[in-house]
C-alpha cells in the first residue's frame, strides 16, 4: 500500500472512532433531560394563550357612562337623548319582550296590561334584549310614572343585572306627578349599587337644567 493511501485510511478510521465516542444523536440529547435541568413548575403556555399574552391590550374605558331609557311613547326616551348628548354617553332602549300597544297603556281603563301590572307588586315584564353594563360606572336610567310609580318592567331590569361600583342616576317624565321614592324602591330591589334619588323632568326640560342636575351628583 502506498503512503497517500495509509494516511487516507488512518484518518478515516481516527474519524469513525471519534464520531462513536461522542454519544447521543442530538435528537437523544433533546429527549433526555440533564440532571441540572430544573423541572418546570408550570405548564407550558398553550397557543390561545400565547396568542392573548402577545395581543395589544385593549385600553381600559374608565368612567364609562350609560344612558337606559324604557319609553312607551317618547317622553323619557326625549329627555334620555338631551342626558346622553350633554354626556357623551351611549344611549339605549330598555326593550320589552311583548311590546306595549296604545290599549295597553290605557290608563282610563283599569283592566288594560299597565295597570293590571302596576297593581300586581310582584309582575315583572320580560325584556327583549339584556343590556351589558360591563365597564359602566355612571348609569341614567330613565322611566315613566305609572300610577305613582316605575313600570314593572324596570323592577325586571333592576333585579336581574349586577350594579356593583356603578352609581345609578334615575331620572322619569310624568303626566304631572313627582318621582317620589321610585329610585330609592329601585336601588333595594337591585340591592347592588349606589341608587340616587330619581328626579322628574318635564318634556320641554332645558339643556341647562340637565347640565345642572348632571353637575349636581357628579
Ligand atoms: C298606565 C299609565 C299610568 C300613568 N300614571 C301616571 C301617574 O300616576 N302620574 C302622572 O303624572 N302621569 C302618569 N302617566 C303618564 C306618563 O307618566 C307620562 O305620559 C310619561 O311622560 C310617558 O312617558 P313615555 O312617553 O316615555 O312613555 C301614566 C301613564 C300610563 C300609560
Amino acid at each position: 500500500m502506498k503512503i497517500k493511501n495509509l494516511i487516507a485510511l488512518f484518518l478515516i478510521l481516527s474519524l469513525a472512532f471519534l464520531s462513536a465516542g461522542c454519544g447521543s444523536t442530538p435528537a437523544q440529547a433533546q429527549a433526555t433531560p440533564t440532571p441540572t435541568q430544573a423541572p418546570t413548575a408550570t405548564p407550558a403556555a398553550s397557543p390561545t394563550q400565547a396568542a392573548a399574552a402577545e395581543a395589544p391590550a385593549e385600553p381600559a374605558q374608565e368612567n364609562k357612562i350609560l344612558v337606559v331609557v324604557f319609553s312607551c311613547t317618547g317622553t323619557t326616551k326625549g329627555v334620555g337623548e338631551k342626558i346622553a348628548a350633554l354626556t357623551g354617553a351611549e344611549l339605549v332602549d330598555l326593550v320589552p319582550a311583548q311590546p306595549y300597544t296604545a290599549e295597553d297603556l290605557n290608563y282610563n281603563d283599569r283592566s288594560t296590561r299597565a295597570t293590571v301590572e302596576q297593581n300586581t307588586p310582584d309582575a315583572r315584564p320580560e325584556i327583549a334584549e339584556d343590556i351589558s353594563l360591563n365597564g359602566v360606572t355612571t348609569l341614567y336610567l330613565g322611566y315613566p310614572i305609572w300610577w305613582g310609580q316605575a313600570p314593572r318592567i324596570m323592577s325586571s331590569f333592576v333585579e336581574s343585572h349586577d350594579f356593583t361600583g356603578i352609581t345609578v342616576v334615575p331620572f322619569c317624565t310624568s303626566g304631572g306627578s313627582g318621582a317620589g321614592r321610585t329610585g330609592e324602591t329601585l336601588g333595594e330591589q337591585a340591592g347592588t349599587g349606589t341608587f340616587l334619588t330619581s328626579t322628574r323632568f318635564s318634556s320641554g326640560v332645558s339643556d341647562s337644567e340637565l347640565q345642572s342636575w348632571i353637575d349636581s351628583h357628579k
